[in-house]
């Protein structure tokens, strides 16, 4: 049986092994998936050790999609441009494939639910390792995407790694907040890629951002709406949605790497909203 399994530090929260065994059962493909806690600074050895044993693909997280860049040896474009990745794979001689499925999921599931289009404005909260991952996709659909961040230093460093692509500025909050409280600016569609929902907390913008017609996406997911999106809502915004989705979503892109057959995404987020949320 090929052995799969998530890294991540929390790894507790994550629904990857659920999403993976209704995919496994929808395809009648035999694998195992586990989570596996990684203490910060042990990353290498205990993936090393899991591919050395037999693991046959992995997915990583927080706080290690960038270690996991480190390690590959071949890269797919997707992983390239982002310079994180969500995904391995070992192939030919114990060579390990990175990819990046987040972007490719997030942008599948924002078309899903008519979230996005190819002129959309965004604004992006966050300048990490989960909005680097998501850049790429959606400026190369046609998207224009302004980042701001608590810190302003990580978002001008994040630029950088995207300094030879068009339609990417990066402003301070203070500036955004300005901009948006003279009503300068809409945006269509806000994404929240900050991990501040995990504490509780809510990224600090203005909430004359939020307008009936703007899409709110938060691509964090609990089985509680995140406080980001009850933020939202309380601010007037009508369509909200969180990460769900793209879980499912950017897990089937993991999937077709390691087995090369897709899911049927849409029934499993049916079943999933109905037996697991
Ligand atoms: P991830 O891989 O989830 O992106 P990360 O690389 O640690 O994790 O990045 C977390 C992001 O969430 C950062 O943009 C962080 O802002 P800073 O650069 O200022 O640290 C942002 N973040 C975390 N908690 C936040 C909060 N309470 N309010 C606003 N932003 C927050």
């Amino acid at each position: 049986m090929k052995m799969f399994a998530i890294f991540g530090n929390p790894i507790k929260h994550s629904k990857s092994p659920i999403i993976h065994k209704l995919f496994a059962k929808q395809l009648n493909i035999l694998q195992q998936y586990k989570k596996i806690y990684v203490p910060i600074n042990k990353f290498n050895n205990i993936v090393n050790y899991f591919f050395k044993h037999g693991g046959f693909g992995a997915n990583i997280t927080i706080p290690f999609k960038k270690d996991a860049y480190d390690i590959c040896d071949f890269l797919t474009e997707r992983g390239i441009k982002s310079g994180v990745v969500n995904t391995l794979k070992i192939i030919e001689n114990n060579k390990i494939l990175g990819d990046n499925t987040d972007g490719i999921g997030l942008l599948k599931d924002l078309q899903k639910i008519n979230f996005i289009h190819k002129n959309s404005n965004i604004l992006l909260l966050g300048a990490g390792g989960a909005a680097k991952g998501i850049i790429y996709p959606l400026i190369n659909f046609g998207c224009k995407i302004t980042i701001t961040n608590r810190t302003y230093k990580n978002s001008c460093n994040l630029l950088k790694h995207f300094n030879n692509i068009k339609h990417i500025d990066v402003l301070k909050i203070e500036d955004i907040n300005n901009i948006i409280n003279k009503k300068k600016i809409n945006y269509d569609l806000i994404i929240n890629a900050t991990s501040s929902s995990i504490k509780g907390e809510i990224p600090n913008i203005s909430s004359n951002i939020i307008h009936s017609n703007i899409f709110c996406y938060d691509l964090f997911y609990d089985s509680s709406i995140t406080p980001f999106l009850k933020w939202c809502l309380h601010h007037g915004a009508k369509k909200i949605s969180d990460g769900i989705g793209m879980l499912i979503e950017q897990a089937a892109y993991s999937f077709f790497l390691w087995h090369g057959i897709m899911p049927n995404t849409t029934l499993i987020l049916k079943e999933f909203k109905k037996k697991y949320s």
